[in-house]
């Protein structure tokens, strides 16, 4: 199988999988490259500083590999890192935030909500898009801790899960919200769930399908679409437990897949000398002197 010419996609872990699906079906011809950074998730409650320097690495990696665009498939690591990530690289990098716009058109009630992660709605980034696009409507944000780690476990429907999904979505019902915008790209894999708990009188926007129309237009502005006359196709790595992301990825891609070890080299951060699943330098660095 060819794998010339792939488009790099990452995530914190299996999230950015949402909007692949979308890219999949859009882009049949395509070749992807999709990176579960899963031994550093969540990004949600990580600083700026360390999911910058992650995302340094892993487009490292995909230049590496050929890859001619790289979508950031995360709305953390976008609010976090699409400005360095672009003053630095000059291929296309599409980026995603949580869709405010369309819900502001969409709500009858004038109130929505969005559905993110602590990272994403205290970032700059998110203020810039509520003042842009957040007027014609009260806006009302709920940080969700804990979901991304269900869907991480495949764990899409259970009682946790569930009762997660409840706790932050009924504050928002009790506000008369009639739009939920679902601001991470994990949650889109809870969509049925979040269906069910908040009834037929709320819509639920995802980002995935709007990502996906936007990097065909880049691709086709900059003449960067694949003219092979064969389908394309997905290769995945993670920096996580590889046994463990094949599975849950294979489950979410609803086929057995392999997932291949991102090198070494590529697991640490750059400048930030960084541990796994721990939340800030300052924190380790405060221990590290006290010991
Ligand atoms: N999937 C990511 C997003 O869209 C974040 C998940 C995380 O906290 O790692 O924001």
């Amino acid at each position: 199988m060819s794998f010339a010419n792939p488009i790099g996609v990452f995530d914190s872990g299996v999230g950015g999988l949402s909007v692949l699906q979308h890219m999949r079906v859009d882009l049949p011809k395509e070749n992807f490259l999709y990176i579960a950074d899963s031994g550093y998730i969540p990004y949600g409650d990580k600083s700026k500083d360390f999911i910058e320097q992650r995302s340094i690495a892993l487009t490292r990696f995909f230049l590496e590999q050929g890859v001619k665009a790289i979508v950031v498939a995360c709305n953390t690591a976008t609010a976090a890192a699409i400005s360095t990530l672009r003053s630095i690289y000059s291929l296309p990098i599409v980026g995603m935030e949580p869709a405010v716009k369309p819900a502001v058109d969409a709500t009858r009630s004038g109130i929505i909500g969005v559905l993110a992660t602590t990272g994403t709605l205290e970032s700059t980034k998110f203020a810039e898009l509520l003042h842009r696009s957040g007027k014609g409507a009260e806006v009302i944000i709920q940080p969700c801790p804990g979901l991304v780690e269900q869907v991480e476990r495949a764990e899409l429907s259970v009682k946790m899960t569930r009762t997660l999904v409840e706790n932050y979505v009924s504050p928002l019902l009790e506000r008369g919200v009639d739009t939920i915008v679902l601001g991470c790209t994990h949650y889109a894999f809870l969509t049925s769930l979040i269906k069910e708990v908040v009834g037929l009188n709320v819509s639920i926007i995802d980002t995935g399908p709007a990502v996906s129309r936007q990097l065909r237009r880049r691709l086709e502005k900059e003449q960067l679409l694949s003219v092979e006359n064969t389908p394309g196709a997905e290769q995945f790595w993670t920096s996580g437990p590889q046994r463990e992301v094949q599975r849950v990825i294979s489950r979410l891609w609803n086929r057995k897949v392999d997932v291949l070890r991102l090198p070494k080299a590529f697991t640490r951060s750059g400048t930030i000398s960084s541990t796994p699943n721990k939340p800030l330098q300052r924190t380790r660095r405060r221990r590290a002197a006290q010991t």
